[in-house]
């Protein structure tokens, strides 16, 4: 099985010229020095599992386990030569690893940062597992993950902790904390993994360097989140779901458009440096490893009969924002008067994804279907003087995509659809209608919103303009930090959303900020008494 693979390819790749790498000593030979036969079992003057682990993409039969080894995780190369190294895994039912269930070995390759991804087969479903990674004389950390249910199970309840936008010179990650010590069937993370840009307010802590466009800066960037302690226990306490916005990359960025304009290939070489960090450091299957510019992140997910999750991308297929402005810096801005928005081609998730989700939605006989996206779906313009003015980057900014989307579900006669969203540093408790805020279109849909684990919001004024003009939002708070507590079971969706005011202290304890439900085939959240 599995293992047996491993050991397969491993020894393949050992025989080829990664053998004669692999057989020099890890720190002690350099070329014209006699090399000395130790690297299968190199000793480490530093420890190398400083950025933690991680596992991912729970399905009935598999998961995806993660590390990577940078004893000096700032450093080019993360501290370490560039060679190959063999690392073993061991996956387990107990934490004391006396029962294991598989293992294995794999090969930490300079080329992908010395990290590893991997995808453990032929696992039992629904059922908690122990991991750690061993090389040398060093043993990593103990992570623990899960399977998910089989694909027909009856289960009963889902629980995951909803999370977005942790720029980390803004705050601490209190959330991750509390994230960590909790039972949960997963954390679902959708977007805004790093910043990589600064703001010159509420700083709190620093970035490693200035914003990054090559690879080794990415890496460095991503190595300078995954120091942080809460984050990475977060990690090892829950198999996580992800997927991205823009500040992996670039703010604002659209498919192969950098919000600086310029040569398209310019900018999908910095695109294609974000996307290898980006995978180099969480766990997402191997298989998914990018090419070049491109890399699949969209996928599909089921909790046994009860839900069943689209992750969705919403940046490398995106159409451009509509009615840039005339000058160096293009992106988002806020728009009242625009009349390209609102053209029939323009796409958020691109053609083959929309019909993608579209046919997958539309078949599904899962009680819950979740969307994971990156940011707020429900309109959340403003009325003034001039007329409704909307954020560009928005899903205001894509009304036609929008109403595909919505349309879709109310002619497929969907009633449990949950939209799951974040980017706008908010918590968000919406109704999704065919007409925005119409009281005479029908809800088609439910939205929850996560507020952002430290990046700042909008300032109050500005929250209560977006309330004020937009009914559909049940609930709207940007003031404070925290992550949302999804509780799914068969008649009922219930959304906890954990807050705290004090990001920026260490310590800080969340509160519970409001709750909202769904009933089963009945669109819209209600607040929940
Ligand atoms: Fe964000």
């Amino acid at each position: 099985m599995k293992k047996t693979f491993e050991r397969r390819a491993l020894l393949a790749h050992l025989s080829r010229s990664a053998a004669a790498l692999a057989l020099c000593s890890l720190f002690g030979s350099s070329p014209g020095q006699r090399p000395v036969p130790t690297p299968l079992a190199p000793r480490f003057d530093n420890y190398p599992f400083t950025l933690g682990v991680a596992s991912g993409m729970p399905r009935p039969a598999s998961v995806v386990l993660w590390t990577r080894l940078a004893p000096r995780p700032l450093d080019q190369g993360g501290g370490l030569p560039p060679r190959p190294l063999v690392v073993r895994w061991e996956l387990a039912d107990d934490e004391n690893f006396g029962r294991l269930v598989t293992s294995g070995e794999q090969l930490a390759l300079p080329e992908h940062g010395h990290s590893v991804h991997v995808q453990v087969e032929g696992l039992e479903s629904g059922r908690m597992f122990f991991y750690r990674f061993l090389c040398g004389d060093a043993v990593s950390p103990i992570g623990r993950t899960r399977t998910a249910p089989a694909e027909d199970a009856p289960v009963q309840r889902l629980r995951f902790a909803l999370a977005s936008c942790q720029h980390y010179e803004q705050g601490h990650y209190a959330a991750h904390r509390e994230i960590a010590s909790r039972d949960l069937d997963f954390v679902l993370f959708v977007g805004d993994y790093i910043y990589e840009s600064s703001h010159p307010s509420f700083m709190v802590r620093r970035h490693e360097g200035p914003p990054p466009t090559r690879l080794e800066a990415f890496r460095r960037r991503h190595a300078t989140y995954k120091l942080d302690h809460d984050l990475r226990a977060a990690h090892a306490a829950h198999p996580w779901i992800l997927t991205w916005d823009d500040h992996e990359v670039e703010n604002d960025y659209a498919g192969e458009h950098s919000r600086f304009g310029g040569d398209p290939q310019h900018f999908l070489r910095r695109r294609a440096a974000a996307y290898k960090a980006y995978f180099e450091h969480l766990p997402i299957a191997p298989e998914r490893a990018p090419v070049g510019p491109a890399m699949r992140i969209h996928d599909r997910y089921s909790w046994g009969r009860l839900a069943e999750l689209w992750t969705l991308d919403g940046r490398q297929y995106r159409s451009p924002q509509a009615c840039p402005e005339d000058g160096p810096v293009r992106g988002g801005r806020v728009l009242t008067d625009c009349a390209a928005m609102a053209e029939v081609g323009r796409s958020v998730f691109g053609t083959e994804q929309e019909q993608w989700l579209e046919s997958g939605l539309h078949t599904s006989t899962r009680t819950w279907k979740l969307l994971a996206q990156a940011s707020q779906l429900s309109s959340w313009g403003v009325d003034t003087p001039l007329g409704r003015s909307v954020y560009s980057d928005a899903w205001d900014g894509y009304p036609a995509a929008r109403e595909r989307l919505l349309r879709g579900m109310a002619d497929a006669g969907l009633r449990d659809v949950i939209a799951l969203g974040g980017d706008v540093h908010r918590h968000v408790a919406a109704q999704l209608r065919l007409a925005s805020n119409d009281p005479a279109s029908p809800i088609v849909a439910s939205e929850f919103v996560t507020s952002s684990i430290t990046s700042r919001g909008l300032p109050g004024v500005a929250t209560a303009l977006i309330r004020a003009a937009n009914p559909d939002l049940l609930h709207a708070r940007g003031d404070e930090r925290g992550y949302a507590m999804i509780d799914l079971r068969p008649q009922q969706a219930r959304c906890e959303f954990r807050a705290t005011a004090f990001p920026v202290a260490e310590q800080a304890r969340l509160h519970t900020q409001a709750a909202f439900v769904v009933e089963s085939g009945r669109a819209g959240v209600q607040r929940d008494v």
